[in-house]
């Protein structure tokens, strides 16, 4: 049994967003398959923007600091979101700069840094206009391998799995039906 935690981030919680349903379709299988999953939605939690060095290293809103006892007790974390210029809504950012802090996700001393959050893996769903591939082979994937490493991999979470859906706004397609059932069998596997 793994614990599992989603953090849904996309911007717009006052309206059911294709985002949404791939966290329902992960949590549901996941507790069906015995896990226990939570999900925070991000765009509920009142983010405010870190505008200092200053403010990271104290002042944390108490919703950073329930989000980091949520990861902190997680095995498994996976995050949902759905690509706005190339890159996670600033929502999202704005969460993960005020919860990923120093001494929480990482702490740094005279050698380097070292890796807070080791032990946890992670699953990285992000939903786009464009077709997949172009964002996999004529962008690189930028802003997903700079989650992963600048981010994720450098707190020590490994390994971090990708589900990059592509041309999901083509709802007469079976497409999102297939990237649901796909998101449903990581649920399952919790992976
Ligand atoms: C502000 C904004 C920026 C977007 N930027 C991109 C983009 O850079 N590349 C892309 O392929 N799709 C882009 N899209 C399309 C979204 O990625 C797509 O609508 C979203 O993944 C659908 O998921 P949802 O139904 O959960 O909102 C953008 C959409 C919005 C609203």
């Amino acid at each position: 049994m793994k614990r599992i935690l989603i953090v849904q981030g996309h911007p717009d919680s006052s309206q059911q967003h294709f985002c949404h349903a791939l966290a329902q379709s992960y949590a549901e299988a996941a507790m069906q398959a015995g896990h226990q999953a939570d999900v925070i939605n991000a765009a509920d939690s009142g983010v405010t923007f870190l505008r200092s060095r200053a403010e990271w290293d104290s002042s944390l809103p108490a919703y950073a600091g329930e989000a980091q006892q949520a990861i902190a007790a997680a095995d498994h974390i996976v995050f949902i979101y759905p690509l706005w210029l190339g890159s996670m809504p600033a929502l999202l950012k704005a969460w993960l700069e005020q919860v990923f802090r120093e001494g929480f996700a990482f702490s740094t001393g005279k050698r380097g840094w070292h890796p807070r959050l080791k032990g946890k893996s992670a699953r990285v769903i992000v939903t786009m206009g464009m077709p997949a591939v172009a964002y996999k082979w004529f962008f690189l994937a930028h802003s997903l391998r700079s989650f992963e490493r600048n981010i994720l991999k450098f707190c020590g979470i490994r390994p971090v799995r990708w589900s990059v859906f592509g041309m999901v706004e083509d709802t007469n397609s079976n497409r999102r039906r297939k990237y649901l059932a796909e998101t449903a069998r990581n649920g399952a596997a919790a992976c």
